[in-house]
């Protein structure tokens, strides 16, 4: 035990920083660039955009029927589109594809399906119409957050 390794140590560590850099890079960073308007742009395969856009698509749908339950008072209605654009919606992502969304992407993704949860779950236990407006206009935030934040590019395009 005396003697020590320095290239035992030097590989460890070496290793070590390589786990770290990709950590950042899958975790964290995400396969980002700078984009032409300011936002920061997500590069992405074909594939991989064309699922993330068909779920942006099932948020604005589910926004229409709710807003149009809340109209007509129908909260079975409300509660049962929230709830198909929950955390179930959300599973399903491929790994390879939440390798290349940033942190800060994933984790208001995330609060948006959990957030569409909470306002099923208002809908179908008080259904308090208001409230659950309330809660629309939340979720709102962060759908504009997001959209003013990331742009999704194909890396075909480039
Ligand atoms: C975590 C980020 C994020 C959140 C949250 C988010 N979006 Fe998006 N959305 C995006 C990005 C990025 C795009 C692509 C924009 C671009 O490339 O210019 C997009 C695109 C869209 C599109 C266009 C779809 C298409 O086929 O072109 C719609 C509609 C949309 N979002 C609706 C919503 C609605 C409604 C919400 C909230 C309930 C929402 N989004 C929340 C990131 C987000």
């Amino acid at each position: 035990m005396k003697k020590t390794c320095k290239l035992c140590w030097g590989v460890s560590v070496l290793l070590l920083a390589g786990i770290l850099a990709m950590g950042y890079m899958f975790v964290i960073r995400g396969n980002v660039t700078e984009s032409a308007d300011g936002r920061t742009a997500i590069i992405l395969q074909p594939g991989e955009r064309d699922l993330v856009l068909a779920e942006m698509r099932a948020f604005l749908e589910g926004v229409q029927t709710i807003t149009e339950g809340l109209v007509e008072g129908d909260m079975n209605s409300v509660a049962d589109a929230a709830k198909k654009i929950g955390m179930a919606n959300a599973a399903g992502v491929p790994v390879t594809l939440m390798a290349k969304l940033p942190l800060e992407f994933k984790t208001l993704g995330m609060a948006t399906h959990k957030a569409f949860d909470a306002l099923s779950l208002e809908a179908t236990d008080m259904g308090d119409g208001k409230k659950v407006l309330a809660q629309m206009a939340e979720i709102l935030n962060n759908c504009t957050t997001c959209h003013s934040t990331y742009r999704l590019e194909s890396a075909s395009k480039k």
